[in-house]
């Protein structure tokens, strides 16, 4: 296995490596845990913070996220951004769209966005978001965890028909995607979109709209343990998505757990 090079990401970034700070480690309990604990003892924000492997790796509602050793990327920033805090939930829609160019900078690939935190190839899963807030002494944080699948080819047999790697769907004859080239394209993207909090949030937005995997189609969600069902009609300025239900009416969900397509 070789380690994640932070030496590397800082050459791949270039002059903006001097925006993050930037750290990595062979293993952590989870990396978002890490970003808390520096958070809340005063660390700045851009602290980044990458492991090669997680022994309690979180995800989102609980479950938990679990990737081999030394092939994914995993990593958390800390951010304090000086934006109002009403605006501090936009950060997983200008994070989803940031990690969808990067991605599409490094390699001929179109990811699309599943609302609200996954990032899609085709029909399978290759990056979850999980944004957090804390307070510190030094005021409120956000902790942006990234679960990335770069180089995993063979997922468990649970993930296997819904998760796939940026690797998994590259010709055969490739067999290796450098993790610091597109950790670094993530930062390099979420600079620029972490301008767009409130002026340039509409024009993310179209990006987004532009590359949802949800909008046009039938979908099933979890809102507060109960199922809805309609048409994706569109994501609203927030970021929320707008369904129509069977019945002709629209419903807003702010968020949802388990949305699956249907036929
Ligand atoms: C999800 O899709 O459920 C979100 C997954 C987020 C996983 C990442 S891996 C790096 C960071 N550390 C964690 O413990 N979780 C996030």
């Amino acid at each position: 296995m070789k380690p994640f090079d932070t030496t590397r990401l800082a050459e791949a970034l270039g002059q903006d490596a001097q925006l993050w700070h930037l750290q990595a480690h062979d293993e952590l309990p989870s990396t978002s845990d890490a970003a808390r604990d520096a958070g809340l003892a005063g660390a700045p924000s851009g602290t980044v913070i990458f492991t090669d492997s997680q022994t309690k790796g979180r995800g989102q509602r609980g479950n938990s996220w679990v990737t081999p050793a030394g092939r994914d990327l995993m990593f958390s920033v800390l951010l304090r951004p000086r934006v109002a805090a009403e605006l501090w939930p936009r950060l997983t829609t200008l994070a989803a769209a940031a990690i969808c160019r990067a991605i599409s900078t490094c390699v001929p690939l179109r990811p699309t966005i599943k609302w609200p935190n996954d990032i899609h190839i085709g029909a399978r899963k290759v990056c979850g978001l999980l944004a957090e807030t804390y307070t510190s002494a030094e005021g409120p944080f956000l902790v942006l965890g990234i679960g990335l699948n770069v180089n995993t080819l063979n997922f468990s047999i649970d993930l296997h028909h819904i998760a796939t790697s940026l690797l998994q769907q590259m010709p055969a004859n490739i067999s290796w995607i450098e993790r610091e080239s597109i950790a670094a394209a993530v930062l390099l993207e979420l600079t620029i979109a972490l301008e767009a909090w409130d002026d340039g949030y509409a024009e993310t937005m179209s990006y987004v709209r532009e590359r949802s995997l949800l909008l046009g189609k039938n979908v099933r969600a979890l809102v507060n343990g109960s199922p809805v069902f309609g048409r994706a009609l569109d994501l609203n300025i927030e970021g929320h998505l707008m369904l129509e239900l069977a019945n002709g009416e629209t419903q807003v969900l702010t968020s949802a757990a388990e949305v699956r397509l249907v036929a």
